[in-house]
């Protein structure tokens, strides 16, 4: 039984390769399933997912269901149709589903949490230096309009559970902390933070805090109500296959009479959750189509794809560390064995920053038609390798023999 972050105990996944050193059989038939380049390996799943074949054809289907008479599909039962979407994903990763909101994107939601909350001169909200860009971005603003701080706790990379814990228990000021705000995975560090812990912490002194979960559904079981979380937040359209433009924030009741939308729509006065889902004229094609892409992952089995990507995200880490010099203890660690994202460590010096860590994403894409993310964190460059079911062990050994030189070339 492994117990996953996020607090229940998910079962017992044979992850195959994560200790043998073998990489995973593939899932057959599972590449054909995708419309992806043929002639590039994809292994930035992470960024920005893949949709599949059949989610593209169920959203083209409402699309054209829409063509047909537009003010029909906006005016007889649109809302219904959310609202049955919204159950089927809430249910999926635990969370109520009349606590929940469908959104566009965790950037949007964290926007909206950051507006709901409270600030005071002397406030902050508290963040880990593990957090995404664009929500250190987004609180700094929303604190600069109340005087308030936004305030970074740093984590060293690899640390273990009982380190991360208390070292942002430390770092909270109950009268001063008025929101922290943690991932569930990192992005630039592939990490999986102990949230559940880290929620337990904070609440102990009333202090809310905001989940950053946006790697979360489709890659790790998660029962969010059981998490206490005061918000909430996965994209759905990165690993549980679901179009772009589909993420759902979760609220604890307390919270829910005080969430504004941040656009006011006809339904404001419906209250949370539909005064924030429901925006005027857009496209909800994303949202509608979103249960296609949990088909899809039931179908090939959701433990199968897990166990699958876990181990060849672990495979990948270690071929292309091992061809940079890398043992496996210089590896970083993921904090969870499930996670589908491992990082290798690029020499020092290079790609220590974002714009460098960019121009060498775009090298290795144009000269090695290899997707990969380049992350800069704590003044030190990384390649982050996803894992996908469309993806097979002989990309990343491909990967390996190719990278070593194309790095010692790559002079900046
Ligand atoms: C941890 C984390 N938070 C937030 C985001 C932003 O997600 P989106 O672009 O869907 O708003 C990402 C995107 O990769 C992420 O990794």
């Amino acid at each position: 039984m492994s117990l996953i972050h996020g607090g229940i105990p998910g079962p017992p996944l044979n992850i195959e390769g994560v200790s043998a050193g073998e990489p995973p059989a593939g899932i057959p038939g599972a590449r054909l399933l995708f419309s992806l380049d043929p002639g590039v390996s994809y292994l930035n799943h992470g960024s920005l997912g893949a949709v599949p074949i059949g989610v593209q054809r169920a959203q083209q289907r409402l699309r054209d269901e829409i063509e047909g008479n537009p003010v029909k599909f906006h005016t007889q039962g649109l809302l219904d149709r959310i609202v049955h979407t919204r159950r089927h994903l809430a249910t999926f990763l635990g969370a109520d589903p009349d606590g929940s909101a469908l959104i566009p994107n965790t950037t949007t939601a964290v926007s909206l949490v950051l507006q709901s909350v409270r600030l005071e001169p002397a406030d902050e909200v508290l963040l880990t230096d593990h957090g995404y860009g664009a929500v250190a971005l987004a609180a700094r603003r929303r604190c600069r309009r109340d005087g308030a701080t936004a305030r970074t706790v740093a984590l060293p990379l690899g640390a273990a559970d009982g380190e991360i814990v208390s070292r942002i228990r430390a770092a909270l000021r109950p009268s001063k902390t008025k929101l922290l705000i943690v991932d569930q995975i990192t992005s630039a560090t592939a990490a999986a933070f102990p949230v559940r812990e880290i929620v337990a912490a904070a609440r102990r002194h009333d202090i809310p805090v905001l989940v950053d979960a946006a790697h979360v559904p489709g890659m790790l079981p998660v029962d969010v109500g059981e998490l206490g979380a005061d918000f909430w937040v996965g994209n759905l359209h990165k690993w549980a296959f679901a179009p772009r433009g589909t993420a759902l924030l979760a609220v604890a009741p307390a919270w829910r009479r005080r969430i504004e939308p941040l656009v006011v729509s006809w339904e404001q006065e419906q209250g949370f959750p539909l005064s924030v889902e429901f925006q005027g004229t857009l496209d909800y094609t994303p949202w509608l189509a979103a249960p296609t892409g949990l088909f899809t992952l039931r179908t090939l089995g959701w433990d199968t794809v897990r166990a699958h990507n876990a181990a060849l995200a672990a495979y990948g880490q270690r071929v292309v560390g091992a061809a940079l010099g890398l043992g496996p203890a210089e590896l970083p660690r993921s904090g969870e064995p499930e996670l589908a994202m491992r990082l290798v460590p690029l020499r020092s010096g290079l790609a220590t920053t974002t714009p460098e860590a960019v121009e060498l994403r775009q090298h290795i894409s144009e000269k090695l038609a290899v997707e990969t993310q380049v992350t800069a964190w704590g003044g030190r460059g990384f390649l982050r390798l996803s894992a996908q079911v469309y993806n097979r062990a002989d990309e990343y050994d491909r990967l390996a023999e190719r990278l070593p030189g194309l790095l010692s070339a790559w002079q900046r």
